[in-house]
């Protein structure tokens, strides 16, 4: 195929060439992007007087064909062909002949792609807002049910002090509610329209800008035209926030895997959302969790692409530019991948409430209550903190807990102790008890519950 910039050159482009520099395998799916782009282009070289009413209204209905063609299959995407832009606007010229080559008047395709990948990412992150927004709605519901199931909370893995279920789970909304917020950003500053930019400086024809942004519902067009065609901030800032919604995602995985194992067995995954082993029978594996851990890895490295790649590049475009798509959707389709797995792997699982309560019952989980008992009736907590450090090392020693503790050893550790210790230390006290706003006691969590809920029907307007 001829390329499309033959008349500067006397060669072909050497076949080893055209595969190297094409990227229509990855940039296909900016079709109706481009499409749409190219007819808001179309509808304003018309009523600017640039081209004809006539040619412009041709070339928006063609496109519109050209469109509907991809989608039904009729038009099959070319992979010789550099790009998509050139595809499409070779598709169009084929049908429409002379009309066809009036599109790209006033246009390079420096804006072009500028104009599609904002348009692409712009639904994208729709998409991945509504996956994010309905995993915080499974944790809610799944918290609703367990208000006041106990379970131990730690610190540096080691039992600290007892929690609810979901409190726990309360924990993850309040990420995903920030994630959300990251995502809206994103969005603000991606929203700005780069079409009119042209190769780079802009263009002597008498374009509308403000309109072709309106057209396409952005907020405004970008300022300076060098920045229009050479910024790739939102891809990075995109990544970004997908990053951190994968990093909140793997914590959440590694504690699910966790939680499956025998050793500690609070929850238990759906047969569906389970895998075997192929040699050892009794095998049953968080493969899920663990993918979603591992793909964090990769989303982290198109991050690190996406910086990298801009890090040394004068303004304005530069080929290099090219290697921002494979990045950026990678990003965006793990993402996806991983969120609408993972979220009918959450609201398929067994809870095993007991298992967390008797998880919860050892391990002195209520030592600080311990010490707080002595404090309420009068003593400094560093006191009441050495006391009750030496009533867990006698329990270590008897091999028994601090429920189990005769009040004789309690009183000759300190006076201050009294039969209503017992009740202190009982786990449903310790929980209950912790009633400050955002902890762990039932109330604390249905408020908690009550709040993201608010927040999410706000983001869900
Ligand atoms: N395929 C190119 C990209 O993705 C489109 C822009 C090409 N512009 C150019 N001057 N070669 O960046």
């Amino acid at each position: 195929m001829a390329m499309m910039w033959a008349g500067r050159f006397s060669k072909e482009v050497d076949s080893k060439v055209n595969a190297f520099n094409s990227s229509i395998s990855f940039d296909g799916r900016m079709y109706r992007h481009d499409i749409m782009g190219s007819i808001a282009h179309a509808e304003m070289l018309g009523r600017c007087g640039i081209i004809s009413e006539e040619d412009s209204k041709t070339l928006a209905n063609e496109l519109k064909k050209v469109l509907e063609d991809i989608e039904n299959g009729t038009v099959e995407l070319d992979m010789n062909a550099e790009d998509i832009h050139m595809f499409i606007e070779a598709t169009l010229t084929e049908r429409l002949g002379e009309v066809g080559k009036r599109l790209h008047t006033a246009r390079s395709r420096n804006d072009q792609v500028a104009l599609d990948i904002r348009l692409y990412l712009r639904d994208e992150i729709g998409e991945i807002k509504k996956l994010v927004i309905s995993l915080a709605e499974v944790l809610c519901d799944i918290a609703e049910k367990n208000t006041d199931t106990v379970m131990p909370g730690y610190t540096h893995l080691q039992r600290a002090q007892p929690i609810t279920f979901g409190h726990h789970l309360m924990a993850y909304a309040q990420m995903l509610l920030r994630d959300v917020g990251r995502l809206n950003d994103t969005l603000k500053r991606l929203n700005q329209c780069p079409l009119g930019s042209g190769a780079l400086a802009g263009t002597t024809y008498p374009i509308d800008r403000d309109f072709t942004a309106e057209q396409l519902d952005f907020d405004c067009a970008v300022i300076n035209s060098l920045d229009g065609v050479s910024d790739r901030d939102f891809c990075i800032e995109l990544s970004s926030s997908i990053s951190i919604i994968m990093m909140h995602l793997s914590r959440f995985s590694e504690e699910i895997i966790l939680w499956c194992s025998w050793e500690f067995k609070f929850i238990e995954l759906d047969d569906a959302f389970a895998t075997g082993s192929s040699i050892m029978p009794q095998k049953k594996n968080p493969d899920i969790a663990e993918l979603v851990r591992g793909k964090c890895a990769r989303v982290f490295g198109d991050n690190m692409t996406l910086l990298t790649m801009m890090k040394g590049l004068p303004l304005a475009y530069n080929k290099d530019m090219q290697e921002d798509k494979e990045a950026v959707f990678d990003a965006v389709d793990n993402v996806k991948l991983c969120l609408s797995t993972f979220i009918p792997m959450l609201k398929t699982m067994s809870v095993y409430k007991d298992n967390m309560r008797n998880a919860a019952a050892r391990g002195f989980i209520n030592a600080t209550d311990c010490a707080d008992y002595l404090v309420k009736k009068g003593m400094a907590f560093r006191d009441a903190y050495k006391i009750t450090g030496s009533l867990v090392a006698l329990c270590i020693e008897r091999k028994t807990d601090l429920e189990h503790l005769p009040l004789e050893d309690y009183k000759n550790m300190c006076e201050l102790f009294d039969n209503d210790i017992y009740r202190a230390i009982s786990l449903d006290v310790c929980v209950n008890m912790r009633s400050s706003k955002g902890g762990p006691s039932p109330e604390s969590v249905k408020e908690q519950i009550n709040f993201t809920r608010e927040c999410l029907l706000q983001l869900n307007q």
